[in-house]
């Protein structure tokens, strides 16, 4: 049988049902699998059946492909470590780390862009002004969120991390806050480590947020009322903060101090994760991991991508 002459689904099935008496379904989707049929390719696709995760991917740049493994195990929230070196953003941990192909640009905005490209195919059955899909074809309303933790100076960072953004920004695919509105889009970005909170209370619009302390959000020393508009996401050392081991039983007050940090996040429409939760042993790892879901932490913080998806 000629497959590539495939023409449709029902004339294909009406040939097998000639050819073979006792073809089977099974033997029919093989046949069709096989064929590369375009009744069988959808543009959206490139996602297909990834369930979108609250799983952070704690310094993502270090997994074999940054951003693209991440996606694939349905995890919303990537990290990259950004450091401003001659006027470019390299991406590392530390700088013996860097090298001159590791741009920012390279291995999260072009690949985040070419997938929201895929996500948002444009046809003549798209109209204008549709609000812009995510990366996840599952669920094409849950934003994917990039976490920037900013190595260095943060004032003079910043205008080079809005710069950098303007790919995503120009199609339209970064949450902004504008003329007192919330509209959230397939990327939320969020600036971690040096940010500067002056720097991003002042933008207008903002499509640059601020990683606020989960301990302190109610501090009257930072000079901010935090909402989702400066800060979709708070953020703490889970050692210092709670400090379970994840080991035996946690304490009343360990959990007390998880409650009410995740509780101050959640009054003001902010997410809470707490990073650097134990990794091993892998029995106190789990248990921590089930402590902060069963107490409503947002995002659960992990190294280990495969092991956070399936948990
Ligand atoms: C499968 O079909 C698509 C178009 O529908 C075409 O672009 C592609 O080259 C084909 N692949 C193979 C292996 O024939
Ligand atoms: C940055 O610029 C200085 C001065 O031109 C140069 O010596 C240095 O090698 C550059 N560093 C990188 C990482 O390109
Ligand atoms: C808060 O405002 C006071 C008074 O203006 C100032 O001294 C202090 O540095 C500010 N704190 C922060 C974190 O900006
Ligand atoms: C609770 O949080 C406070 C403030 O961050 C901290 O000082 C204290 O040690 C924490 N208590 C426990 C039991 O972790």
């Amino acid at each position: 049988m000629k497959l590539g002459a495939l023409q449709s689904l029902l004339a294909f099935l009406g040939r097998l049902a000639l050819v073979q008496a006792k073809a089977t379904v099974g033997q029919a989707i093989a046949t069709l699998e096989n064929s590369n049929s375009s009744l069988l390719q959808y543009p959206t696709q490139f996602t297909q059946n990834i369930v979108p995760k609250q799983i952070h991917s704690h310094n993502d740049y270090w997994r074999d492909v940054p951003f693209l493994t991440a996606l694939s195990y349905g995890v919303a929230s990537v990290e990259a470590d950004v450091y401003l070196i001659n006027g470019t953003l390299f991406v590392g941990h530390e700088t013996q780390a860097l090298t001159k192909d590791r741009t920012f640009d390279a291995l999260y905005i072009q690949p985040i862009l070419q997938v929201l490209r895929l996500t948002n195919h444009k046809s003549a059955f798209t109209g204008n002004g549709n609000s812009a899909n995510g990366v996840f074809d599952t669920n094409s309303g849950f934003p994917l969120q990039l976490l920037v933790d900013v190595k260095g100076d943060g004032p003079t960072t910043l205008p080079a991390i809005l710069q950098a953004l303007q790919p995503l920004r120009a199609e339209g695919y970064l949450t902004t806050f504008a003329d007192g509105m919330l509209s959230q889009s397939a990327v939320t970005v969020v600036g971690t480590g040096n940010t500067p909170l002056e720097g991003v209370k002042a933008l207008e619009p903002r499509d640059f947020f601020y990683d606020a302390p989960l301990t302190q959000l109610n501090d009257p020393s930072l000079n901010t009322t935090f909402d989702a508009t400066i800060s979709p996401l708070a953020s703490t050392d889970w050692a210092t903060a709670v400090g379970w081991s994840g080991i035996g039983t946690i304490s009343e007050g360990q959990l007390a101090n998880l409650t009410q940090f995740v509780g101050d996040a959640h009054a003001l429409g902010i997410k809470a994760r707490f990073w650097d939760t134990p990794e091993w042993p892998i029995f106190a790892r789990n248990a921590i991991w089930k402590v902060l879901a069963e107490n409503g932490a947002d995002w659960l913080n992990a190294d280990d991508l495969e092991a956070a998806s399936s948990f």
